[in-house]
C-alpha cells in the first residue's frame, strides 16, 4: 500500500527499514539526547493560537522572536563530533534508539568530516535528502537498467542511506541541511545564533530561514513558501516555527513526543494539473465497482502520481468528465489523489463516457446497490478481481477458519491459477502446496490437513464465509439461527428474511441475488461435490418467555441496549421507553436516569442483567 500511496508512509515505517532481514544490516545507536518530534498545525489561525498561549506565559515579553524554516522532507540524522571530528552519523529511528550510518554518511560532500575550529565537541542533527533534479535522473537510470524507479525523493535518499556499501552512497546525490545542534556553549543564546555557530564550524545551512519579530512576520514567510515551494529544487512541506531564545525554549520543555517551543505549519496540499487518459474500472474485494482515472504522470506532494479516484459515476457526470480533457488533481496529506475539476475539455472524440454494464474481469452484469450510487459485481464467488480477499476472507478465524491459509499463500494460489473459487481449495493435495514458494513438505500438510479439516463448519461461519453483501458475522448468526439448513436459507423466501429482526430488505434483496447467481450456485455445487457441507443446527424455536410483557431499559448494560431490545422481542416481549404501571420490569444498568426513581415510585419489579438472564434461562 505504501508503494501505492507513499503519503500514508510514517517517517519511521518499518519498510523504510528495507525488508524484514535487512533492519539488522546496521548496529543499533542510542543517542544521548533523544531526537523529538513535531507537533503540526494546519492554519494561520492555529500557529496563532500556539503563539500567544507561549506568549501569555511571559506577560512581560510583548513579543517574542521566532525563528522560520523550511520543513525539509528527508530523514532526520544526528552527528556527533569529538574533539572536532565526525565519531558517528546515526538515524534518527524512533528517536531514543536509531541505526550507526557513520560510513554512508561521510561519502555526503556536506556532512564535514573534520570541524572549522580545533577542540569542538557538539552534536548537530538535520536532514538528509535528495535534490529533485538528481531524483529525476536515479530514477531516468533506474528505469534503464530495468530496476525499479523510487516513489519519490524521500524513499531515493532512504534507499540510499541504507546501502551496503557506502561507495552506492557515494555515487547516488545526498545532500545534508543542517536544523539544530547541542553544543554546550553558553555564549551562545538564540537558536538563530547556533545556526550561525554551525555555519562557521562547517555545516550547510537551508539559506532561507528567517528571524522574525513576531508572530504575523512568521506567517508572512509561511504564504511566500507556499507559493514558492514549487521552485526549489529540494521536497518541503512546511515551515518549523522556533521560538528563538534558548532560556524560554528551555523553560516551555517538551511534551511526551515533541518540543513547546516549535511547531511545523504543514503546507495545504498541492494541486497540478494533467491529462486524463483514460478511465479504468476497478472491482474491489467487496464487488463494489469504481472508475480510476489513469493521468499523464505528474510530481506532486512528494511522488509522482499516475493513477487518481473519481469515486463513483455520478461523480463523472457531475464533473462532466471525459478521457482526453485536462483536470486539476488533488493530494493532501492523508488522502487518495483526487480529480477535483475539468480545467479544459479534450477533443471529446471518444463520445461521451458511459459507466460499464458488465464487469471488466467476469462479464457478469453489473447491478446498481440499493441506495448508493456505487454499482456492483453480484458475481461475489467467481470474479477474478474479487478473488484474493473473498479467499483470503473464506479462511478466516470467523469463516472457515483455516489455519495457515494467509495472504501471501492466497496470492501465489491466485496467481498460479490454482484457484478460482473458494471450491478449489478443496481439490488441492499436498504435492500442489509443495509448488508454492517457501513451501516445506510439513507446512504443505499442515496447509492440506487444515483445509480439509474446515470441511464441516458451523453454519454460521459457511454463511459468512461466503461473503453475502450487507451479511456480515452478526447476521450470520441470526439467518444459520432462524434457518437451521444450508439448504434452507437457499431456498428463503423475501417475506422469510424480511421477518427477522434486524433484517431489512437490503439484507433480503442481497441474500436473494446471491443465489439467483448461476456462478455462485456453481460453486456452492462444487463445494458439495467436494464435501464441504455445514452443519446444520436446531433451528431456534420461537420462544415467548415474554409473551405480554414490557420492558423498560434504564442505565448501562454489557451490551448496547438495542441487543436487549432484540431479545426481549424474538421472545415476544416489548419495549417501551419510559415507566407506568403497566411496565413489567425495569431492566437496570449502572448509573441510572430518572426512570429507576420511577419505577421505585410506582413500585414495578426492578432487575439486574443476571436477572433478567434468569428470567431467560428459566425456560
Ligand atoms: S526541528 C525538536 N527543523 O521534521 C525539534 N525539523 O516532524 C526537532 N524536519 O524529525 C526538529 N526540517 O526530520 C526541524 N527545519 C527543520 C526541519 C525538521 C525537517 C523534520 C525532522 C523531524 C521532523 C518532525
Amino acid at each position: 500500500m505504501e508503494a501505492e500511496f507513499p503519503q500514508f508512509r510514517e517517517k519511521n515505517s518499518p519498510t523504510l527499514k528495507v525488508g524484514g532481514a535487512s533492519s539488522k544490516k546496521f548496529a543499533d545507536y542510542t543517542h544521548k539526547t533523544r531526537l523529538y518530534s513535531l507537533d503540526n498545525t494546519y492554519s494561520y489561525e492555529e500557529l496563532e493560537k500556539w503563539y500567544e498561549k507561549i506568549r501569555a506565559e511571559f506577560p512581560n515579553r510583548k513579543e517574542l522572536e521566532v525563528v522560520c524554516e523550511l520543513k525539509i522532507d528527508g530523514l532526520a540524522i544526528a552527528l556527533t563530533y569529538e574533539n572536532s571530528e565526525l565519531t558517528v552519523g546515526a538515524t534518527r529511528g524512533d528517536g531514543v534508539t536509531g541505526e550507526n550510518i557513520t560510513a554512508n554518511l561521510r561519502t555526503i560532500k556536506t556532512i564535514p568530516k573534520h570541524l572549522n575550529s580545533e577542540g569542538v565537541s557538539l552534536e548537530a542533527r538535520g536532514e538528509i535528502y535528495m535534490p529533485k533534479s538528481a531524483f529525476e535522473q536515479l530514477n531516468r537510470r533506474q528505469t534503464e537498467s530495468k530496476l525499479k524507479p523510487f516513489a519519490n525523493p524521500r524513499n531515493a535518499a532512504a534507499g540510499s542511506l541504507r546501502q551496503q556499501n557506502p561507495e552506492i552512497t557515494a555515487q547516488r546525490e545526498l545532500a545534508m541541511f543542517t536544523y539544530a545542534g547541542i553544543l554546550n556553549n553558553p555564549s551562545i543564546k538564540t537558536h538563530e545564533q547556533t545556526l550561525l555557530y554551525l555555519k562557521d564550524m562547517g555545516f550547510n545551512l537551508n539559506p532561507n530561514f528567517k528571524k522574525c519579530k513576531n508572530i504575523q512576520e512568521a506567517i508572512e514567510y509561511c504564504k511566500y513558501w507556499d507559493k514558492e515551494r514549487y521552485n526549489l529544487d529540494y521536497a518541503t512541506d512546511g515551515v518549523v516555527i522556533k521560538i528563538n531564545e534558548l532560556a524560554i525554549q528551555n523553560e516551555l520543555g517538551f511534551t511526551s513526543r515533541a518540543p513547546r517551543w516549535a511547531t511545523a505549519f504543514k503546507f495545504p496540499p498541492e494541486e497540478m494539473s494533467t491529462t486524463l487518459l483514460d478511465i479504468e474500472i476497478n472491482v474491489g474485494r467487496t464487488g463494489a465497482v469504481t472508475p480510476v482515472a489513469v493521468l499523464e504522470p505528474v510530481f506532486i506532494s512528494g511522488s509522482t502520481v499516475s493513477r487518481a479516484t473519481l469515486h463513483n459515476f455520478d461523480e463523472i457526470k457531475r464533473l462532466d468528465i471525459n478521457i482526453g480533457d485536462r483536470v486539476l488533481i488533488k493530494k493532501a496529506a492523508e488522502i487518495i489523489p483526487k480529480v477535483i475539476t475539468v480545467m479544459k475539455k479534450g477533443n471529446r472524440d471518444c463520445g461521451a463516457f458511459e459507466p460499464p454494464e458488465r464487469c471488466p474481469f467476469c462479464g457478469s452484469r453489473l447491478v446498481p446497490a440499493e441506495g448508493e450510487v456505487n454499482l456492483y459485481c453480484p458475481n461475489t464467488l467467481g470474479c477474478p478481481a474479487q478473488l484474493k480477499g473473498r479467499i483470503e476472507y473464506w479462511a478466516s478465524n470467523d469463516c472457515m477458519d483455516i489455519e495457515g491459509l494467509g495472504g501471501s499463500i492466497v496470492a501465489q494460489l491466485v496467481d498460479k491459477g490454482m484457484v478460482k473459487s473458494p471450491a478449489d481449495l478443496y481439490t488441492l493435495g499436498v504435492a500442489d502446496f509443495l509448488t508454492l514458494d517457501l513451501f516445506a513438505q510439513k507446512s504443505a500438510q499442515n496447509l492440506f490437513n487444515s483445509i480439509q479439516a474446515s470441511k464441516n463448519p458451523e453454519l454460521s461461519r459457511f454463511i459468512n464465509a461466503l461473503g453475502i453483501r450487507h451479511v456480515g458475522k452478526e447476521m450470520s448468526e441470526i439467518l444459520a439461527k432462524k434457518f437451521g439448513s444450508f439448504e434452507k436459507l437457499k431456498n428463503a423466501t423475501e417475506a422469510e428474511i424480511l421477518d427477522i429482526e434486524g433484517a431489512g430488505e437490503k439484507i433480503a434483496l442481497s441474500v436473494l441475488d446471491f443465489f439467483k447467481n448461476s456462478y455462485n450456485n456453481e460453486v456452492l455445487q462444487k463445494l458439495e461435490a467436494n464435501s464441504v457441507v455445514p452443519k446444520e443446527m436446531n433451528r431456534e424455536e420461537e420462544k415467548d418467555t415474554f409473551s405480554g410483557l414490557t420492558f423498560v431499559i434504564t442505565g448501562t448494560l454489557s451490551k448496547p441496549r438495542d441487543s436487549f431490545e432484540k431479545v426481549i422481542k424474538q421472545h415476544g416481549g416489548k419495549t417501551s421507553s419510559s415507566v407506568s404501571k403497566k411496565t413489567s420490569y425495569v431492566l437496570l444498568g449502572e448509573a441510572p436516569g430518572s426512570k429507576f426513581d420511577k419505577a421505585k415510585e410506582l413500585g414495578v419489579k426492578i432487575i439486574n442483567e443476571k436477572e433478567f438472564n434468569d428470567l431467560l434461562g428459566e425456560q
